[in-house]
């Protein structure tokens, strides 16, 4: 598919960011990368969700792997919380050697191994990419994409509505909703109204949260 032009920024906690210089559009809030993910992704999804089941094996799926940050931080977790999670996400523009190289966020040349080894994992077929961490990339996007319905947990992480509205539409949500398990649920940062309302006409129990970054709000959608 068409590469579209990428420009790396530095987001003001010191973690790269990429800008889509098409859509004038950031991959990450410009107030911090790395700080954004975590909270929206990991605090408020995959924490969230392991704390509440207790699960030791977790299946998630996300919209947009771009620069593989959620995922990275998500093998984090796997390691450091010794829960196994199999990790699908689609993307139909990856990002070239040229530009992942180049991103920070690993601290240390351990760390950017496996960042490396995220964005080098050939696209669809599960790979194994720590003990607990296994990862199955489709080059696709989310209208797409078509699997098994059971996951756990769906990480939003789409361009903006604003820019992209096409993939915030109810066709979509209501896909997201039939990919996840009862209890199953999904973040992202974006609270538009919209947007909530779409959610909820999937089926979805709509929570708005605290936002991330300066962002007044986010939301949980929760199949219940
Ligand atoms: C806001 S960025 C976030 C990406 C990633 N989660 C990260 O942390 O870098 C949105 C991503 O969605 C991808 N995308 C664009 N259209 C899409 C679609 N229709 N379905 C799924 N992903 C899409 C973009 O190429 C981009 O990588």
């Amino acid at each position: 598919m068409t590469n579209h032009k990428l420009k790396l920024i530095t987001t003001e906690d010191g973690s790269h960011s990429l800008l889509r210089e098409d859509l004038n559009e950031t991959y990450h809030s410009f107030h911090g990368a790395r700080s954004e993910s975590a909270y929206v992704f990991i605090e408020q999804c995959l924490r969230y969700y392991a704390e509440q089941t207790k699960k030791g094996r977790i299946r998630i799926f996300e919209v947009g792997f771009g620069t593989g940050l959620n995922a990275f931080l998500a093998a984090a977790l796997a390691e450091e919380n010794k829960v196994a999670l199999e990790f699908h996400s689609v993307e139909p523009f990856p990002v070239v050697r040229e530009i992942f190289e180049q991103l920070n966020f690993g601290q240390t040349p351990e760390e950017q191994q496996l960042l490396h080894r995220l964005h080098e994992s050939p696209w669809e077929s599960p790979q194994s990419i720590t003990s607990h961490f296994s990862l199955v990339k489709h080059e696709t996007t989310l209208e797409g994409f078509s699997a098994a319905s059971d996951f756990d947990m769906i990480f939003f992480d789409a361009f903006a509505p604003s820019k992209q509205a096409e993939v915030w539409e109810l066709a979509n949500l209501k896909k997201c909703f039939d990919l996840l398990q009862p209890g199953g649920i999904l973040t992202t940062y974006c609270a538009q109204g919209q947007f909530k309302r779409n959610l909820a006409a999937a089926g979805f129990e709509v929570q708005t949260l605290k936002g991330a970054m300066g962002k007044k709000e986010m939301v949980r959608g929760v199949r219940n």
